[in-house]
C-alpha cells in the first residue's frame, strides 16, 4: 500500500515537472481540486479526445458529434432531477471544522474491515504455503467470520440508509461505528445535510432582471436538448448516437486524488438513441465496445474490470462502470448506463414540446430509449499515466523513468538529436524536423550528452529518437532509437516519414479497437 502510494505521489511529480499537469493559480497558493495542463499534458489530452471522437464518429457511420454550449436553460436542471436530487450527503466535524461526505466516511471504514480480512488471509496463505485452502480459511477463521459480520452488518445499514435518502441513519452508523475526524480525532460530528453540487451564477446585467443558471454538471443534457436537431437536419435514423466533449463543473466535497476528482473537469460523453425494447443488446454492445477502445491503447488487459451496478438509478435499467487499477486500487474511468426514455420524457413535459421520432419502419413514433457512455478525459489521462509510468534499470545500472505512452497518444512523436552541435550536423538535424515537423509533433534537441537527451525524452514519453551523426552527412541516414526497447537502427532518412507514420498514426491505433 505504502508502495502504492509512494508510485502515486511520484507520478503527480512527474506530471508537474515535465510539463503535463500543474496545480490551477499555483502562485496563489492553487485552488483546490482544479488543475492546469501543461505543454505536454494538453497535447496528451487532445490526443486522447481525438482517440474517442474518431472511435465514435469514424468507426460508427451512425454516430455524429456536436458541441453544446456550458450554460443551458435551468429548467433543464429541474428537468434532468439535478436541482432537487444532485446531491451528496455532507457532515461536519465540529472540532477541526473539516467537511466530510458521510457516506465516503462509512465506505472507508467498510474498506478498512475489508483490509483487514484480506491481511489476515494474507498470512494465512504464507504460512501455510501451498497447503492454503482459501475458501475454507474464510469459511471458517473466527477472526475473519467476526470482521465479515461486522461489515455485512454494516453495509447493509448503509444500503438502506441510501436506497431510503435517510440522513439520520447516515449520521446513527457514523455514531454507531465510533468513526473519528482524521484530523481532530474526535467523534464531534453534526447533523448530516444534502448538499447540491451544482454551481450557481446570474445572468443577466441587472439585478432585478438577473437569471440563475448553472454551470452544467455533466454534457449529456445538451444532447438530449438537441435530439430532435440533430436527428432532422442529420437525417438520422433509429439507432444513432450523438457525442460530445466538453467541460463539467461539479462543487465536490471531498475533492482528492489529484485529477481523480476535480471541480471542473471533462466529460466524452455519447448517447445512443434506440428503440424501446432494445435497449439491453445495445446496452451490451455499448459495453463491450467501451471496452475495446480502453484495451486497444495496450496499457494492461488485466487493469480493467466492469463493476455492474447492483443500485441503479430511478430512471436507469441496466448500469456498469469500466474499472481501471489504480494504485489506490480500481476506480471507475467510465460509466455506461442504460437510462431509459427518461430524460427525453422529462424534458417533453418540462419543455411542452414533443421529443419523438416517426420510425418508417414501424410506422409509429416514439420517444426513444437511450445508452449512454459517459468518461471523465481528466480520469481517462490519469489512467494513461498510471498504465505508461515505469521505471526501470538500464544495462548501465542507472533508473530511468520512462512514459511508455502508446505511440499515438504521445505528445511528441520523435525528437531528432545532432550528435554534436559543429561540423554541420546541426544543420542536418534542423533540416530532418523541418520536412518532417508538418505531419509530426517534433524537437530539436541539441543541448547536454545524447544520454541526458534520451532520458528527456523517456521522460516526456516519446517514441523515437533520432540520432544524426557523421555518417549522415556521406549517406544520408541516421539511427532511430525506439522508446521501449532502447535499440537503434539505422534508416535513411527518406524513409523515416514512413516508419514514425505508420507506427504513430491514430489509424493504426483506431485500427487496434477492431482486431
Ligand atoms: N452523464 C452521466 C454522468 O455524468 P457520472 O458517473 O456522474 O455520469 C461520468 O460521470 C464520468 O465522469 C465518470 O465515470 C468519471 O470518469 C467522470 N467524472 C465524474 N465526476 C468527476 C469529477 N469530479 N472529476 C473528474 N472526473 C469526473
Amino acid at each position: 500500500m505504502a508502495q502504492q502510494d509512494d508510485l502515486f505521489k511520484k507520478i503527480i511529480s512527474h506530471c508537474k515537472e515535465y510539463g503535463f499537469v500543474f496545480p490551477s493559480s499555483e502562485i496563489y497558493d492553487g485552488l483546490s481540486a482544479v488543475y492546469d495542463y501543461g505543454q505536454y499534458g494538453s497535447e496528451l489530452k487532445n490526443n486522447i479526445k481525438r482517440y474517442w471522437w474518431e472511435a465514435m464518429t469514424l468507426l460508427n457511420r451512425n454516430v455524429v458529434g456536436i458541441d453544446s454550449a456550458i450554460f443551458m436553460h435551468p429548467k433543464i436542471w429541474k428537468a434532468s432531477g439535478h436541482v432537487d436530487a444532485f446531491n451528496d450527503p455532507l457532515i461536519d466535524n465540529k472540532d477541526s471544522k473539516k467537511r466530510y461526505r458521510a457516506d465516503v466516511l462509512i465506505e472507508d471504514y467498510l474498506a478498512k474491515i475489508e483490509e483487514k480480512i484480506n491481511k489476515e488471509v494474507a498470512k494465512a496463505a504464507k504460512k501455510f504455503g501451498d497447503q492454503f485452502d482459501e475458501a475454507q480459511f474464510r469459511a471458517t477463521n473466527p477472526r475473519v467470520l467476526d470482521n465479515l459480520k461486522k461489515y455485512e452488518e454494516v453495509h447493509t445499514r448503509f444500503s438502506n440508509a441510501l436506497n431510503d435518502n435517510n440522513l439520520e441513519d447516515l449520521r446513527e452508523i457514523i455514531v454507531d461505528c465510533e468513526i473519528v475526524c482524521p484530523i481532530s480525532g474526535t467523534r464531534n460530528w453534526t447533523e448530516v445535510r444534502q448538499f447540491n453540487l451544482m454551481f450557481a451564477t446570474e445572468m443577466g446585467s441587472t439585478a432585478e432582471g438577473a437569471m440563475k443558471v448553472y454551470l452544467r454538471p455533466e454534457t449529456a443534457q445538451g444532447i438530449f436538448v438537441n435530439f430532435l436537431n440533430v436527428q432532422k437536419t442529420g437525417r438520422m435514423k433509429v439507432p444513432f448516437g450523438i457525442a460530445q466533449i466538453g467541460k463539467a463543473f461539479r462543487n465536490e466535497i471531498v475533492a482528492r486524488q489529484f485529477i481523480f476528482r476535480m471541480r471542473e473537469f471533462e466529460q466524452m460523453e455519447m448517447q445512443f438513441f434506440v428503440r424501446p425494447g432494445e435497449e439491453l443488446q445495445w446496452f451490451e454492445h455499448w459495453k463491450s465496445m467501451r471496452l475495446k477502445w480502453h484495451k486497444a491503447l495496450g496499457l494492461g488487459d488485466t487493469k480493467y474490470r466492469y463493476h455492474d451496478h447492483e443500485k441503479l438509478a430511478h430512471y436507469a435499467n441496466a448500469a456498469t462502470d469500466i474499472e481501471f487499477e489504480m494504485p489506490f486500487g480500481f476506480k471507475e474511468v467510465e460509466g455506461i448506463h442504460s437510462r431509459t426514455d427518461f430524460d427525453l420524457k422529462r424534458h417533453e413535459e418540462f419543455s411542452g414540446k414533443k421529443l419523438q421520432y416517426f420510425d418508417p419502419e414501424l410506422n409509429q413514433s416514439y420517444v426513444p430509449y437511450v445508452i449512454e457512455t459517459s468518461i471523465g478525459l481528466d480520469r481517462m489521462f490519469l489512467t494513461v499515466m498510471f498504465g505508461s509510468y515505469a521505471e526501470e534499470a538500464t544495462e548501465s545500472g542507472e533508473v530511468r523513468t520512462v512514459l511508455r505512452l502508446p505511440a499515438a497518444l504521445a505528445p511528441v512523436k520523435l525528437a531528432v538529436l545532432p550528435l554534436v552541435r559543429k561540423d554541420g550536423l546541426a544543420e542536418k538535424a534542423q533540416e530532418i524536423v523541418d520536412n518532417l515537423r508538418f505531419d509530426f509533433n517534433c524537437q530539436l534537441d541539441e543541448k547536454d550528452s545524447i544520454g541526458k537527451r534520451y532520458r528527456r525524452q523517456d521522460a516526456i514519453g516519446t517514441p523515437y529518437c533520432i540520432t544524426v551523426d557523421h555518417q549522415s552527412l556521406e549517406d544520408n541516414t541516421v539511427t532511430i532509437r525506439n522508446r521501449d526497447t532502447m535499440q537503434q537502427e539505422r534508416v535513411a532518412i527518406e524513409d523515416l516519414a514512413k516508419i514514425i507514420g505508420e507506427a504513430t498514426s491514430m489509424k493504426s491505433l483506431l485500427k487496434k479497437i477492431e482486431q
